[in-house]
């Protein structure tokens, strides 16, 4: 290289190093910048904002200190996001319920974007509106809450109490059986047939579901720099998502592409069939009733109504293994209540107040979605005297309200019986047992979850005592935090009652 050569090399080099240097400062200052007014909370670091802070840590513990110290709507930057947490029923209320237009939305990704092209659940505005809208008048007319899905998921109660006989009281971790059940109760509903638990496509739908609920963190990396995504390698686990996402999705297009062939519009089985009647009297333009809305959708369902359901019922049975008197308590009830010649049935569950405190108590203390699912603001929010950014990710905190020692005393304890009054009835305490969040996005499948949970355990209480893998061996309480909160994996003896 010449002299020539030689500077202008220099000189370029000085101009882009000159360039980089300039965008970094606006990177740091921006990721540092809080603009006058946002909800308060702690500065955190350039760039990575506040990550450390909740890195390895329990996430639901930071955010009571920081409740603390900043207040019932605090925020904090992790990574180039902002995160705005509402604590407490009051401001709860007012952000989600009263001021719904607001809040309702969910947080733009590029899964929802490019692999799910803007359709399904998971969106916001109004091609969410008329996708929830439908979805949940289509479902409560296949008996959502209702006695014609009773049978359908009785039914499924007996093969499952059935595979747990089999296991001979034996130490066994019931997990996979659970989820089993609990998606083919969603099999039911959507494809109109479940599947016998041997059957390896089922259990391979089950695995990736399990993966996903793994791989979806609240704090995961790619949900603060969602440009990590498009770094060389699988270090983010992005790739794998998009790939089980992929493969769910396969899976749902081909039941769609077999209802098509043998639909028959005056008989509608089941709730593709619902969608395709829909479609052949709109046709596919409708985006509303096109295959990729059908089919994320059912996935949608899925997803949110298969390990929900299924950490619940592994969280209820450990906790009555820790609490023999509790079980013993529930099981009188069922055998006063049904005895044992039939299987307990919805017309039941009004003269089981017992079982009603029981499953309070584990909706609040299981604590699944103790931050609920993301919400966002689409534009600036003024809020009490704050002003919420444009963009930002708004946490609904179920826990705080689920936690709170004001409502409910020594509120790590399990006890049913808080929720009694001295007649033995619901004392009003239950109101604030807030699981299925609150609001328009409120769970959809609430009446359904509240349904397989009343038919499972008290079946599963009828025939079966519960115990520990040995007797001084009692099963941990603690949990892990990933899509949901779930109990770490435990075994049990479920015995058959005499
Ligand atoms: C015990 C079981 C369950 C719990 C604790 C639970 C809880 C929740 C929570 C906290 C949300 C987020 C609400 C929000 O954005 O603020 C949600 C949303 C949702 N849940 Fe559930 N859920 C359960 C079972 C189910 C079941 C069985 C289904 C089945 C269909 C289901 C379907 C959905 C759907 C589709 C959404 C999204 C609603 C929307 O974005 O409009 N869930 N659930």
């Amino acid at each position: 290289m010449d002299i020539v050569g030689f500077s202008s090399f220099l000189s370029f080099n000085t101009v882009t190093v000159a360039i980089a240097v300039v965008l970094l400062i606006l990177v740091v200052s921006r990721s540092l910048q809080n603009p006058a007014n946002v909800p308060p909370g702690p500065t955190g670091y350039p760039i990575i904002g506040c990550l450390p802070l909740i890195r390895n840590r329990n996430i639901l513990e930071v955010f009571r200190e920081l409740r603390k110290q900043y207040g019932d709507v605090f925020s904090l930057k992790l990574g180039l996001n902002r995160m705005v947490v509402v604590n407490g029923s009051e401001a709860l209320r007012e952000a989600f319920v009263k001021r719904a237009d607001e809040f309702s939305d969910r947080p733009a990704s590029f899964i929802i974007r490019d692999i799910f092209k803007n359709r399904g659940i998971g969106t916001s505005g109004e091609h969410w509106k008329h996708t929830r809208t439908f979805s949940l008048s289509t479902l409560r007319n296949f008996g959502f809450g209702r006695r014609s899905l009773e049978s359908r998921i009785q039914e499924e109660v007996t093969s499952y109490l059935d595979a747990i006989e089999k296991l001979n009281g034996k130490p066994h971790d019931l997990k996979d059986l659970t989820v089993q059940a609990i998606s083919n109760n969603i099999c039911s509903i959507t494809f109109g047939n479940r599947f016998e638990y041997t059957d390896e496509e089922f259990k391979r739908l089950i695995s990736l579901f399990a993966e996903n609920f793994r791989l979806n963190t609240v704090g995961g990396s790619t949900r603060s720099f969602p440009w990590l995504r498009h770094l060389p390698g699988n270090y983010f686990n992005v790739q794998k998502q998009v790939k089980i996402f992929k493969e769910i999705i396969g899976f749902v297009a081909e039941r769609v592409s077999e209802h098509r062939i043998s639909l028959d519009e005056n008989s509608e089985r089941d709730f593709i069939d619902a969608f395709l009647i829909q479609q052949k009297k709109r046709g596919q333009d409708d985006p509303l009733f096109d295959d990729m809305n059908i089919t994320v959708t059912v996935m949608n369902l899925f997803v949110a109504g298969t390990d929900t359901t299924a950490t619940m019922i592994r969280w209820a049975i450990l906790y009555l293994i820790h609490n023999k008197p509790i079980q013993d308590k529930l099981r009188q009830e069922i055998m006063t209540v049904v005895g044992t010649s039939r299987l307990p049935s919805l017309a039941d569950k009004t003269d089981m107040p017992y079982y009603e405190a029981f499953i309070t108590e584990v909706l609040r203390v299981g604590n699944i979605a103790p931050l609920s699912v993301p919400h966002a603001a689409k534009k600036d929010i003024q809020f009490r005297d704050m002003v919420i950014p444009k963009r930002s990710i708004i946490l609904p905190n179920l826990d705080s309200v689920m936690s709170d020692p004001e409502l409910f005393e020594d509120p790590d304890e399990f006890r049913p019986e808080r929720f009694l009054g001295q007649d033995g009835k619901l004392n009003g305490k239950e109101k604030n047992v807030i699981a299925f969040s609150l609001g328009r996005r409120v769970c959809l499948g609430e009446s359904l979850a509240r349904m397989e949970l009343f038919l499972f355990m008290t079946s599963l209480l009828q025939r079966f005592e519960f115990l520990p893998e040995s007797p001084n061996k009692l099963p941990s309480l603690d949990s892990t935090l990933g899509l949901a909160r779930a109990a770490k994996d435990y075994s049990c003896r479920a015995v058959k009652l005499q």
